[in-house]
Parts: structure tokens; C-alpha cells; sequence
């Protein structure tokens, strides 16, 4: 894929910030072509990226970094100046979490100044570009000042500014960059956004130019539309649990089959994906963006009560998901618990804002005994780090436990041999908070209890109410 996107004008490109977003976008940039610099602060993430290794996990992106390395065309470095020294087109891709509710803009600032000290004096019109998500008016104000502060010149004569959000999805980051539905350039002026075009010359999707506060805009709009989307099927799941003889995976095959939800080709992973009940969304980004987008919008007099009620409506999932748990077990106390999964999301090894950590801390609050497992060894290794009690394999986790808890979806899981474990003496009763059992043969004696069914109640009283 990437050698038939291979570019003729490979320009040279400074990336600050080497994460998910940061790397991803230098790997990807440097097997079509570009010279790429990644620079980080984190001394050990720049040195490994600087051999060739892969800091995080990402399907297909290891090949890239050192395919990258190999070729001399990607490096890594924690020296900022000497990095963008040259470089045409510098994009800062460092993390925006959010305090306290409100988006944190200092690494974001900081960066801006130091690549204002940078280009300071230079005469061949350096382009600047903010990918990371920031809110509508961040890189025409917070970042042009800093930038001009510390350099000395004017946006539009010593340096060119560019906004170009980022749509990749953990998981499936190297695909989604390379084979982009589209790209988006809020652009100062014409030369900005020229340089941004070059850069993406070889990729087919279309690429949209508009003012900066506009593309600011568009990364919001779309991550608040997909959150909307998998908060409406998680409260339409929330009522089927209610509701006894109601099945939401029923429900929901039926509403995926309207018209207006298909893709253009009539592609049906598209909305759909997310009209789906679960435990909720999780990851770097939608929590954060749904709350930075609230306090923007706070913050300028306009209520912003259904993205409000998403994040509401998110929130309650893992602890409505263990109040179907309990009725079955009769409470949690000294209940001994293997959750599967641990990342937010299959295909990736990130742990951040996960809903398998918020059940499993809940749930040790509760008294339960919890083996916890994911397939990636980096996931294990930071849940151990945060003092959580993780095994190595799937059968240590299962070993003579009350419950299994289903809460990444990753194929892995549902691939195990259910058979088996239904046979046993005491088969453990399985949650399955992603639906990932939907379809499989399973032994009717294996107790499953699905996500967004609505069940007559049992004997047990549940113990745990939201
Ligand atoms: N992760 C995603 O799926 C995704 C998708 C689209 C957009 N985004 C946005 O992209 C941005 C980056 O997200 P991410 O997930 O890649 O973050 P990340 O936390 O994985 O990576 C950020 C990197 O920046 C480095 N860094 C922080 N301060 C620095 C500084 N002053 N100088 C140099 N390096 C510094 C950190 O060490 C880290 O390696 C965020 O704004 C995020 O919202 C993320």
C-alpha cells in the first residue's frame, strides 16, 4: 500500500510528540516517502524509535519504524532545535488531556515556544501544523503568539500555520493514516496550506481546505458523533436490561438496516460499528473531547446538555454491567473474578480511561477477588505498574473462578474453547460486556449473560446499584 502512495517530492518533516498520533504520522509519512525527524521529551521512547523499535503496540507499525530507520529516512531525537533545523513542515502532535474537565493545553504551548526559538531568523517560510486536538481558536491565538514570541516574526512572513486533525483510530492507526476517508487542512494562509497538499500529494482520499477554527471544529463534531452514537445504543441497552424478554443485539440488527445509516457504497462497519451496546467507550480521546467540548462550550454561554448526557450516559455503563453480575452471583464479597481484556479497545495496548480498569476497581471495592489478563504483553505490564492484579495467560486468569468478565473484544476471547470451560463442575458464569459471543454455538450449560438483554430477575438479590 504505502509503496504505491510513494511520493516524488519527499519534503523533510519534523513531528514533536512520538505517540500514537506522533509516530504513527512520521512512520507513515516516511514509507511514502519524506524524511521524517520524531522528537520527543521522553529520552527512552526517542532512543528506542531512534533503533528502529516500537514503542507502543499498533498492527503493521513496527514494520513501518524500521523499514523507516533502516532506510535512514525516520529518526528520533530529544533535541528539539537540531531536529526542525530544515525542516519544511514541523507538526506538533503532543497530548492534550484534560484538568479538570477543561483541555490542557501545556505541552501544546510549551512546544510552540520551543519551535518558535527555533525558526527564529529563518528565511525559507517553515510550515507549522497543530494535529493534535486542540479547541476552535487554540492555533490562531495561543499557538501563532507563542510561536511569534519566541521567534521575533509574524505569522504569514517568517512562518506559515496549519491545522490538520487527526481521524486515526487505535487499533487500526497505520491503515486509517494511509488509507484516510479524508484529510483536513485549516490553513492561515494559501502557502500553509500548499505545503500541507505537497505532503499528502501521494494519498487518495480527499483533502479539505478551510479556515484553522473550522478544522479545529471538524475533530470535535466527529468524535462527539461517534460517542453520540455508541451512548445511544448503550441506553437503548440499559432499557433492554430492563425489560424482560427484550434482547438490544436483536433490536439493534434491526435498526442497522435503515437506509440513511449505510455508507456510501452501502458499507455496513460504518455507524453501525458504534450502534452497539457494551461497557462504553473509553481511550485518550473521546472522554477528553467530549469534556473539553462541554467547557468550551461553557465557557461561551452555549449549554451543550446532549454531549453532557453522553458522557452521563458512558459513565453508568460498567456499573450497570455489574449490576446484571451480581444478580447472578449474589454479590461480589470474596467472589473470585477474571476479567479479559484490559485495553479500551481490541488492537491496541492503551490502558488510558479504559472500562475494564473501572470494573475492576470497583469491583475489588466490592470485595471481589480479581484476575485480570489481556493479550499484549506492554498492557499487561501497565496494569501491573498500576498495581493491578494481572496474569500472563488466559488459563491462570479462568482458573477456578466465580465469573469471567469479557471487556476488551478482542478475537482472542472469543476463540477460546467455551466447551471446556462449560463442562467444568462449577462453570463460572460469563459476562459478556462487548458481545463478543453474539453468534458462536455455545454449550447451552455455559451461563451467559449478554449485554443489553432483559432477563426475569433471579433468586440472588443484586448487590451493586447505580
Ligand atoms: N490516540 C488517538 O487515537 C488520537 C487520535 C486522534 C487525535 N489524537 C490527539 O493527538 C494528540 C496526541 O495524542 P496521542 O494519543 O498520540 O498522545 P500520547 O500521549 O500517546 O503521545 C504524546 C507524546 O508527546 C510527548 N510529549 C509531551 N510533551 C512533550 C514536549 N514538551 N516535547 C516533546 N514531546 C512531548 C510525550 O512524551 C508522548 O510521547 C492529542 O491531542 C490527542 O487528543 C489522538
Amino acid at each position: 500500500m504505502h509503496a504505491a502512495l510513494r511520493t516524488g517530492t519527499a519534503m523533510p518533516v519534523a513531528i514533536v510528540g512520538t505517540g500514537y498520533v506522533g509516530l504513527v504520522t512520521g512512520a507513515c509519512l516516511a514509507a511514502v516517502g519524506h524524511s521524517v525527524v520524531c522528537i520527543d521529551a521522553d529520552p527512552h521512547r526517542a532512543e528506542q524509535v531512534a533503533r528502529g523499535e516500537t514503542p507502543i503496540f499498533e498492527d503493521g507499525l513496527p514494520e513501518l519504524v524500521r523499514e523507516g530507520v533502516s532506510t535512514g529516512r525516520l529518526s528520533a531525537t530529544c533535541d528539539l532545535p537540531a531536529a526542525i533545523n530544515g525542516a519544511k513542515v514541523i507538526i506538533i502532535a503532543v497530548g492534550t488531556p484534560s484538568e479538570d474537565g477543561r483541555i490542557d493545553l501545556s505541552a501544546v504551548e510549551a512546544v510552540s515556544r520551543q519551535i518558535g526559538a527555533a525558526i527564529k531568523g529563518r528565511t525559507d517560510y517553515p510550515v507549522v501544523v497543530v494535529k493534535s486536538t486542540v479547541v476552535p481558536g487554540t492555533t490562531d491565538t495561543l499557538v501563532r503568539r507563542a510561536i511569534e514570541l519566541e521567534s521575533g516574526g509574524l505569522v504569514g512572513e517568517l512562518f506559515g500555520l496549519a491545522m490538520n486533525p487527526e481521524f486515526l483510530s487505535q487499533g487500526s492507526a497505520v491503515h486509517d493514516f494511509l488509507d484516510a476517508d479524508r484529510i483536513v487542512v485549516g490553513q492561515w494562509d494559501d502557502r500553509s496550506g500548499d505545503a500541507l497538499a505537497t505532503l499528502y500529494r501521494s494519498f487518495p482520499a480527499p483533502l479539505l481546505r478551510m479556515g484553522l477554527r473550522d478544522a479545529e471544529m471538524v475533530k470535535y463534531a466527529a468524535n462527539g458523533l461517534q460517542s453520540l452514537l455508541i451512548s445511544y445504543a448503550n441506553q437503548i441497552a440499559s432499557l433492554c436490561e430492563a425489560i424482560p424478554g427484550t434482547d438490544h443485539s436483536r433490536v439493534m440488527a434491526a435498526v442497522h438496516l435503515a437506509r440513511m445509516l449505510d455508507g456510501p457504497e452501502g458499507d455496513r462497519a460504518g455507524a453501525t460499528s458504534f450502534l452497539k451496546g457494551g461497557i462504553g467507550f473509553g481511550g485518550s480521546c473521546f472522554p477528553k473531547d467530549l469534556q473539553a467540548l462541554a467547557a468550551y462550550g461553557r465557557r461561551l454561554g452555549v449549554p451543550m446538555p446532549l454531549i453532557e448526557a453522553v458522557s452521563a450516559v458512558n459513565g453508568l455503563r460498567p456499573a450497570q454491567a455489574l449490576n446484571l453480575l451480581a444478580t447472578h452471583l449474589g454479590g461480589f464479597f470474596e467472589k473470585r473474578i477474571a476479567v479479559l481484556g484490559l485495553a479500551f479497545k481490541p488492537g491496541t495496548d492503551d490502558l488510558r480511561e479504559s472500562p475494564a480498569i473501572k470494573l475492576i476497581t470497583r469491583l475489588q471495592s466490592r470485595g471481589a477477588q480479581i484476575c485480570a489478563h489481556d493479550p499484549l504483553p506492554m498492557a499487561r505490564k501497565r496494569a501491573r505498574e498500576a498495581g493491578l492484579p494481572v496474569v500472563d495467560s488466559v488459563d491462570a486468569a479462568m482458573a477456578g473462578v466465580d465469573a469471567i468478565i469479557i471487556a476488551t473484544a478482542w478475537p482472542e476471547y472469543r476463540a477460546l474453547d467455551w466447551s471446556t470451560l462449560a463442562a467444568q463442575t462449577h462453570a463460572p458464569v460469563v459476562l459478556d460486556g462487548r458481545l463478543v459471543l453474539d453468534g458462536l454455538d455455545l454449550p447451552r450449560r455455559l451461563r451467559v449473560i449478554r449485554i443489553g438483554v432483559g432477563e426475569e430477575p433471579q433468586e440472588n438479590t443484586a448487590e451493586e446499584r447505580t
